[in-house]
């Protein structure tokens, strides 16, 4: 077992020490700091994994190999985060695993922790008239969100979380290979493009994730509040479609 530098950053991190500590074997770390390792930090010393968002448990590295059943059990039974404690249920993703279009949500509210699947409730309603109006069924794609769990009272999702996920949603979006990916609202553009721009700069034109193309929408929750923003986002739907003709 080697300890390899990234795994060095990572482990140093999470015991709360400088990052100019001399190199140690992994082994002497153990020894030395046992009790403040946890049990998932363990393993991915383990298995080293390569991740460029932090300390993440889940990390793409590591989760890539895996196919649906696995990957959906391990979504199942993660605790890599506080929010497994607060959960219902984790919320996987619904629909087609080989549809052309994935659309990305923030993270599951009160219904869809509930009921295990994402956008269940009135966003949901609203999302499932404007893919009626491309010509799509909830059948015809697949929909998931950045966090599996459900952030209590519907918080936003803070950064270690996010990145606990990402290796899972990274993992859903590699086994789909959709021709679009359809970024819904702010935390999932901002997520997935690791940029702080404003939705209103970053709608209107296809981005780059990995080598899929992303469009950029505004969430359904804020179009139920804001409808005058509905028209907007049936163009960036349009785009949406133009990209998966191409
Ligand atoms: N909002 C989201 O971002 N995702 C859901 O699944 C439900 C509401």
């Amino acid at each position: 077992m080697t300890l390899t530098e990234q795994n060095r950053k990572r482990y140093l991190q999470a015991i709360g020490l400088p990052l100019w500590v001399p190199r140690t074997r992994d082994v002497q770390m153990q020894t030395l700091y046992p009790e403040m390792l946890n049990t998932q930090l363990q393993n991915d010393i383990n298995e080293p994994a390569i991740n460029t968002t932090g300390i993440s448990t889940n990390s793409f590295a590591k989760i890539s190999g895996l196919d649906w059943p696995e990957l959906s059990s391990t979504v199942a039974s993660c605790t890599a985060c506080d929010l497994s404690a607060t959960r219902t249920q984790t919320v996987f993703g619904v629909g087609n695993k080989n549809s052309d279009w994935l659309f990305i949500g923030e993270a599951p509210g009160a219904e869809e922790d509930k009921q295990g699947q994402p956008f269940v409730g009135r966003a949901g309603l609203l999302l499932n008239a404007m893919l009626f109006a491309l010509g799509l069924k909830r059948d015809d794609i697949y929909i998931t969100n950045v966090l599996k769990c459900r952030p209590p009272n519907n918080r936003d999702p803070k950064p270690e979380e996010v990145s606990q996920c990402e290796g899972f949603l990274r993992a859903q979006i590699n086994l789909i290979n959709p021709r679009v990916i359809v970024a819904l609202g702010r935390h999932a553009a901002h997520n997935l493009l690791k940029t702080d721009k404003t939705l209103a700069s970053l709608r209107g034109r296809s981005h780059d994730f990995h080598g899929t193309p992303l469009v950029v929408t505004y969430h359904p929750a804020y179009l139920l509040r804001s409808p005058a923003d509905k028209n907007k986002s049936w163009q960036d739907l349009c785009l949406a479609k133009t990209v998966v003709q191409q």
